[in-house]
């Protein structure tokens, strides 16, 4: 009998996602003949039973383009705003699954994805993941699709930001996304050449960014680029987040637990506008005009590189593979050229960081770029 699988893309959208879409449906119909159908809009999709077949008709034309043809959510099974309230909709899905009589779901996403897709494989469905994200922070994989893109695009962005810091002799802040790594702005920063990176597993000291500044003024270099996470911190804030962190692992009663967390909240709440903070600091320490650029979610948007392309298409081909064999609770993660099917334990709540001693960063430093410490 054909087996039947559904599709669903989840989290922040991401070029690659209709390659991955395609790259595992084209495979799941061409090599077993399996019936593929794909839910709208993340785990939203199959808790309201919105979906699409996807045959080859629908499979076709796709592999360029950017977002996701089924659309995407951040919501989740277990928490899931219905009319107004937050709801557990988990049994509704479980209902679903057996009702469409699927005999795997295939949920693309990142972090956030792989930890929802893991309690639903603790209720007994057939799930498999693939590692989607711009961050590159899901753990267990090489790299995830998107990210090539994105660093293509801020790489692209960094290099026009230089001829005007130049001609204009001014400090440019550029921030990149990453949530709470920094891969992004770590490649995009070495790849367009920026003065300084800051990126949230390295806290900055703004007066050595404004010395490096100063000293690259003084040779001659009257411009500075910098390449800021937005997740990054000055020192000072991360210092006061690791002792709150303490504080919370010691509380004992609810009432502790409970203001300790919002105190917490507060502080991360506070990082927002840390790069306009950073901006102004540097032009106070350096009398050097300052300007700020978010990228924001241009990074996000438009055609998938060819990198990510060939990413998504073996991952998906290779989870149809997988499917075939009964391979489930995994992730197909990235391993070199090839693929590795990974526990999903191993991946679901972990986050892949930077390493301070990534190659990456080593080489960064070696030719002299300023990474705020
Ligand atoms: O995870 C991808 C990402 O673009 C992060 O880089 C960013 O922090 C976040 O999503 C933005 O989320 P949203 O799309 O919900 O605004």
């Amino acid at each position: 009998m054909a087996k039947h699988i559904g599709i669903l893309t989840a989290g922040g959208d991401s070029p690659g996602l209709n390659a991955a879409i395609r790259g595992v449906g084209k495979a799941a119909l061409r090599a077993y003949n399996m019936q593929v159908i794909g839910f709208r809009d993340g785990f939203r999709g199959l808790v309201e039973s919105r979906y699409i077949p996807l045959d080859s008709n629908a499979l076709s034309g796709i592999l360029t383009l950017g977002g996701t043809i089924l659309g995407t959510s951040r919501d989740k099974p277990n928490a899931m705003l219905m009319g107004g309230q937050l709801l557990d909709m988990t049994d509704v899905i479980v209902d679903n699954y057996r009702k469409h009589n699927l005999d795997a779901l295939v949920c693309l996403g990142g972090g956030g994805t792989q930890k929802n897709a893991y309690k639903l494989l603790q209720r007994g469905l057939n799930i498999i993941t693939l590692p989607k994200t711009i961050d590159n922070d899901v753990a267990m994989t090489d790299v995830t699709f998107g990210f090539d893109t994105a660093l293509t695009i801020a790489t692209e962005a960094i290099d026009r930001l230089h001829s005007t810091a130049h001609s204009h002799h001014r400090i440019i802040v550029v921030e990149i996304m990453g949530h709470n790594t920094g891969w992004l702005a770590l490649g995009a920063g070495i790849a367009g050449g920026a003065d300084v990176i800051l990126i949230p597993e390295i806290p900055y000291d703004v007066e050595l960014v404004a010395e490096s500044i100063l000293a690259r003024s003084r040779s001659g270099r009257g411009f500075s680029i910098v390449a800021v996470s937005e997740g990054a911190m000055f020192k000072e804030q991360a210092a006061e987040i690791r002792a709150i962190e303490k504080k919370l692992k010691k509380a004992d009663s609810p009432e502790d637990k409970e203001k300790t967390t919002a105190a917490l909240a507060a502080l991360e709440a506070g990082r927002i506008g840390n790069t306009a903070r950073l901006a102004s600091r540097l032009e106070e320490l350096t009398r050097l005009e300052s300007r700020v650029t978010i990228l924001g979610y241009l990074q996000r948007g438009g055609i998938p590189t060819a990198a990510d392309r060939l990413l998504a298409t073996r991952l998906g081909t290779a989870c149809a593979d997988l499917i075939n064999d009964g391979v489930f609770g995994v992730m197909v993660a990235a391993r070199g050229d090839g693929m590795e099917p990974v526990d999903l334990r191993e991946v679901a709540g972990k986050r892949k960081v930077v390493p301070l001693d990534h190659p990456w960063v080593v080489s960064a430093r070696r030719i002299g770029t300023n990474m705020g410490d």
